[in-house]
Order: C-alpha cells, then structure tokens, then sequence
C-alpha cells in the first residue's frame, strides 16, 4: 500500500513503514506527512502484527523533522497549538500500538524525526559518521512540540535529556546509545534484521539510570529545575531566547503535552523564532543555490601559513581536501602542522584524523602550485606584496586553476592588474578563526569571471561555511558594516563612559561580546589600520584614543592590555543599574545605518544577505533578524528621526543614509518553496 509518502510492507507478520518524501532531498515531516502516518496507524492499529519498523527510503538520512517552511504560514499561536496538538496525537498513537515498533535510524534524525523515533518502543541507529541524533529546536527559538519534552527525559533521564535540549547539539550513534536513546548501533547493512530480532525478542525497553529517575521524582523537580536555571541564566538572556528556560519549567512542573503544545505555539509566532527561522531558511537556500553549481577543485594550495593561512589549510584537509601548504619560514610551518594535528584531534575519530593530515603536505618550495586546482593567498595585508606574488605563480599554475585572495580589505582590481587572465581571480574572505565562524565573503572583482565566482561559492559550502557574494569594495560588507560600531564604541570611551558600561549596553542589546572587548581581541593596532585605511576611503572620524592606546604600546589581550588589562578579573558586583540605553542606541544605530548604505551600494544582493553577513559574520543578535531586519521592524521613518537626532546631538557621523528615505521595505531574497 502506497500514500504519497509512506510505503507500507508487510512481510509475515511484520510491517515496515518506510518514508520517502517526494521532491525534498531529506525527509520532512509536513502536515501533509504526518496525517498520511495517521491514516496508515489508524489502519495497522486493527491488525494483528508482531511489530513495525519504520525507516527511511531516503540515502540522505532518517529525519530532520517539522518542514519549517510551514512556519512562516502559521497566522497564530492558537492555529500553532492546532497544528502541534495534531503532531502530538499521531505520535501518541503510535507510542499506543499494540505491539512493538522499531525506528532503524541512518543519518540525520533531528527534531520531530528523533520525537518519531522517541515514540517508538526501540531505537536502533547506523554505526557511522553520518548518523545524527538530536533535538535542536532551541536553535529556531522554539523548543520539542512532538512530544519530546516529555519522551526524552523518560528514555534516557533528566541531566541528559535537558543538556540535550537545552543546547540543542547532536549525538553520534555511539555516544547515544551510550545514553540509551538508541538501543543498539549496528552497521547500515545489518539495520533492517537487526529491528527485526527486536521485534522477535521484545527485550526490556530503554530506562534511564536509578539517580537520573530519582531527580524525577515530582517533588524534586522544582529543587532540580531552580539549580538549573540560576546556572542557564548566566548563559542564556531568557528574555531574548526564551525557549530555554520554557524547556526547564516545563521538566520542572512536570507540565505535560498539552503544555508543550501551547508554549511551543507561542514560541512559533515570537518574533524572535520568526527571525531565526528566516535566517535559517536563508542560510539554507544560500547553500541549495551554491550546491547547485559545479566546482572541480581537489587539490588546494595555500600560501601563507600565519594565523589564517594554517587555518584554511587544515580546515581544507579536514574536509576532505589534498592540500599543500607553503610559507617561505620553515618554523611556521612546522607551527602549522602542529595545529592542524591538534585541530584534526579535537575534531574527529582517531582514524578519520589520521586520514586527515594525511591529505596536508607541508611545501615550502611551492610544488603543489603546478597541480592545485585552486590556490589561496593568505599573505601579510600588503598590497605591493601581494600583486608580486599573483604575478610571480600565474605562470606555474595550470591553465584550469581559480587563483584566490584572502585579503580583507585590498580591492580585488588592484590585485587583478597585474594577471594575465584577471578573470580567474576571486577573493575568499575567510574569518577568524576558520574553524568557529561560518561565514566567507566570495568577493567578486570586476573581471572575475561567472563560472569562478559560481565554484568558489560551491567549494565554500562543500567547506562547510555558508557563503555571500560581495562586490569588491572598502572593507567588503562585514568589516565595513562593523567598524563606524567599534569606533563609536572608542568615541564613547573618549567621552568618559565607563568600559564595561558600553559592553554591556552592547551585549544586553543581543550582542554575542562587547565592541571594546571584541576590540581588545582583535587587536588594537589591527583595528587602527583598518580605521586608518577605510576611514579613509568612508570619510570616518577615527577616535584618537585609538592612536593613543596603539602608540602607547597597549594593543589588546595580545599584548597583555588594551582597553582592559589582561588576564581579566572577574567583578563581582550586584544589582548594577542597567546601561543608559543612549549607548546602545549610538553603537547600533551607527551599524544599521551602514548596513542600509551597503544594500543601497550594492554590495550584495539583497537585505537577507546584508543580515546572514552581519549575523554570522559578527555574532549580530540572531534574535533580532539582523540589522536590517531590526530597522525594517522599527521602521525606516522611526530610523531616520532617530539618526537625525542622534546627528543634531553628537555630529555628522550619523547622517542618515540615502536608504532611508526610499520608500518601501527592503528588498529580500525571494525564497523558494
Ligand atoms: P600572518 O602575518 O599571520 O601570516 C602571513 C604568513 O605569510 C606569514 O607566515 C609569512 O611568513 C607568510 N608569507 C609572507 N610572504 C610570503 C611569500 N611571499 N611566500 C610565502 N609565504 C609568505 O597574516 P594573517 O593574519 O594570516 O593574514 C593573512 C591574510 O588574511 C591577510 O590578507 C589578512 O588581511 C587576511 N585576513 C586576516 C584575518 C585575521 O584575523 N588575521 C581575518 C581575515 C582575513
């Protein structure tokens, strides 16, 4: 029997439901999907079978749970909690067959997949690196509404199941069943016969440990769940990511299903879940788009093998790539060698590591140059040094090779003059550090040509890192967008605001740091030759605190002070009052405003990437959608009054952009379905 995406087999007495969903390159559960299930249960639930296994048809992977694109259709929390309570019931009836059933998981099993999975009385997953378990709902602002906030704590007890939830990471197969939220991990070809024997010999279900059912007992939970909670909330600002904290007081008040369901439907319609859902989908799409064009790079080279250089190298080797790695200093190589093992070890399984630095070859001549089919300059930010590079290895690479800078601020013509074949020049502006931040910057010159900027897209995203095209221009978009905040930031240091009190202007507002902390980071003398090169270019006022630090030998955490003194103590005061809320309006206003300029620029395509830039670039309040998303719910005529009373009181600097005073929304990217 055949529904459109569910294929029921039985075979003697045991089904297999087996998921399949047209059109969607992994399984999602829909509305649609999930009433098909209903119907196939409502059928099986009057037969007389030993058991049922459901599993995917799909080689991609068991589940990633609800189709999030039916979010962004949900009119209210009341039709939220319709459509939750719905989900809920389907799986409550499955939970009630009247005999076993089997979830035989390879792949991703994610969200509502892994609560499928949870309301099966086995669990049974793939022993491989593709396989996932996980309930990363926390993630989109919403937390579990299939029921998960209350299997999960039952299967596998409370300090796993909340540290699950709570931070939204995913198991490998082994590690989860060593929790027992899989009951066996078998390799894939053995995963059908393995449910099998579960249904023949029905073993005792999955119980969390003694200790871990003795928190649970009800008059406990509120102890338990108040502990918790002091410690989430030096973590988590529940008043901009709620979901946590509804995670604990739901365990806490062991509330129940119903209770899921309506707190997940409120959360569904927040505006802070609309946003990150957005910038998922967005995320997503940027990658389908990417995905779809060809790359055929195998070999890369790198020169360079500083702070960024031996990072993209490793990172490089870690996914999959051959690399040879060149610096004209032989110690640094050997220094980047070294933190590609450790990186590898961190990263992945023993064997998978060893495989790894395997695929990274130290080059101190330049070998690799004659057979990469991409090369990445990452030498110092110098432009003269740059160009003589370029021009010194066109000739030794082959004629298929894409030639790519990571610089962060030259613009890519400048570079390009001095090639022969400009248009296989592209700037792949990696973050620091590589490994931590998702962004890269495909920066287009005026020659590159189509088809190289379409493959550095696609071997940005076979990296693993999300990717924006950008127009060559000063300071690319992130940097640019960033640095009128950070100078603010020392603006309102010169005036006599105290340091920590313009941090925590920034980070009440949703900032991941504060811009002198993040300043401290960065290094100060980075910061002013950055302020002093694009200042340039934007006509930006630097503060001259800024010189004063750098020419006083304080250039931040590095040299031990900067702003702050290094290492920094903790202060422990209580009840401060909370920052004059002028601060943070100067520091985002200054950054919203530049962000608008870049759209009306051009820089990028559209609002939604200007926001993805900003978002995953710097750590911009992901609650808030982005900066031009925070402008567009304030309103582009509320903007443009503030940044004008802003420029009466403290100058030029906040001149409203061009941008605000068009009319409409901004333009985003047209998401398809
Ligand atoms: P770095 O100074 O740490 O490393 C540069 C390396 O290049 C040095 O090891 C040096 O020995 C080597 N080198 C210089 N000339 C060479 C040549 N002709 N042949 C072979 N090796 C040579 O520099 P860093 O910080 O890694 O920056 C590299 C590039 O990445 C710059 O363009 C910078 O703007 C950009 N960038 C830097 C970021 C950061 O946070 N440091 C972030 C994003 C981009």
């Amino acid at each position: 029997m055949r529904a459109c995406s569910w294929t029921l087999k039985e075979a003697g007495d045991i089904a297999e439901l087996i998921l399949d969903v047209p059109g969607r390159r992994q399984n999602v559960l829909s509305r649609e999907v999930l009433g098909e299930l209903d119907q196939l249960l409502a059928t099986l639930e009057t037969r007389s079978l030993r058991g049922l296994v459901i599993r995917s048809g799909k080689p991609e992977g068991f589940s990633v749970g609800a189709d999030i694109h039916e979010f962004r259709h949900i009119p209210d929390a009341a039709r939220a909690a319709e459509l939750t309570r719905a989900g809920q019931m389907v799986l409550t009836r499955l939970s009630r067959l009247p005999y076993p059933s089997v979830a035989a998981i390879h792949g991703p099993c994610l969200g509502g997949g892994l609560e499928l999975a949870l309301a099966c009385s086995y669990r049974i997953a793939c022993d491989d690196d593709r396989t996932t378990l996980g309930l990363p709902e926390v993630r989109l602002g919403i937390h579990p509404g299939f029921g998960g906030t209350v299997r999960l704590p039952a299967v596998i007890g409370a300090v796993a199941a909340l540290s699950l939830m709570l931070s939204g990471r995913s198991l490998a197969p082994r590690r989860a069943h060593a929790l027992g939220l899989v009951d066996d991990c078998v390799p894939e070809r053995e995963i059908v016969t393995a449910a099998r024997t579960y249904l023949h010999k029905v073993p005792a279900r999955a119980r969390p440990p003694w200790w871990a059912a003795a928190l649970a007992v009800p008059w406990l939970r509120p102890y338990v769940g108040a502990a918790w909670s002091w410690r989430l909330k030096t973590q988590v600002d529940c008043g901009h990511y709620p979901a946590p904290c509804r995670i604990l007081s739901l365990w806490s008040r062991q509330a129940g299903l119903e209770a899921e369901a309506l707190s997940c439907a409120e959360l569904l319609v927040s505006p802070a879940s609309r946003h990150l859902v957005h910038l998922f989908e967005v995320s997503e799409e940027l990658k389908r788009q990417a995905r779809a064009e060809p790359h055929d790079v195998r070999r890369i080279h790198v020169i360079g093998a500083g702070v960024m250089g031996a990072e993209i190298a490793a990172w490089a080797a870690l996914k999959g790539f051959s690399v040879s790695l060149q610096d004209r200093e032989p110690a640094i190589l050997a220094a980047a060698l070294r933190r590609a093992h450790a990186l590898f070890a961190r990263r992945l399984p023993p064997r998978a590591a060893v495989f790894a630095a395997d695929r990274l070859f130290l080059d101190g001549k330049g070998a690799g140059l004659t057979r990469a089919d991409l090369v990445i300059e990452a030498i110092p930010e110098d432009r003269d040094a740059k160009r003589a590079l370029l021009a010194a290895i066109e000739g030794r690479l082959p004629a298929h090779a894409i030639m790519a800078t990571n610089t962060s601020s030259i613009p890519l013509d400048e570079l390009a003059a001095v090639l022969t074949r400009p248009e296989r020049l592209v700037g792949l502006h990696f973050f620091n550090p590589v490994a931590k931040m998702p962004l890269i910057e495909v920066i287009a010159g005026p020659a590159t040509a189509p088809p190289v900027l379409a493959a550095a897209r696609s071997l940005a995203v076979a990296l693993d890192r999300l990717p924006i095209v950008v127009r060559s221009a000063p300071g690319f978009l992130v940097n640019r967008v960033l640095l009128p905040y950070l100078l603010e930031a020392m603006s309102l240091a010169e005036e006599g605001v105290a340091l920590a009190e313009i941090d925590r202007a920034a980070t009440d507002f949703g900032m991941p740091m504060g811009p002198i902390t993040l300043a401290d980071i960065i290094g100060l003398d980075t910061c002013l030759a950055v302020a002093q090169n694009l200042g340039a270019a934007l006509d930006l006022p630097v503060p001259s605190l800024l010189a004063r630090q750098v020419a006083a030998g304080w250039l931040g955490k590095k040299s031990g002070r900067g702003f702050y003194t290094y290492p920094r103590r903790r202060a422990w005061t209580f009840r401060r009052p909370p920052p004059d809320p002028a601060v943070a309006e100067r520091l985002i206003m200054r950054l919203v405003n530049e962000a608008a300029r870049c759209l009306r620029l051009q820089l990028v395509a559209d609002a939604d990437l200007v926001d993805i830039g900003l978002v995953y670039g710097t750590g911009f309040a992901p609650f808030r959608g982005g900066p031009l998303a925070y402008a567009e719910a304030l309103g582009k005529t509320e903007v443009r009054a503030r940044l004008e009373e802003l420029t009466g009181r403290h100058g030029a600097r906040f001149s409203p952009d061009a941008a605000w005073s068009e009319v409409g929304v901004f333009p985003h990217l047209a998401l398809t379905k």
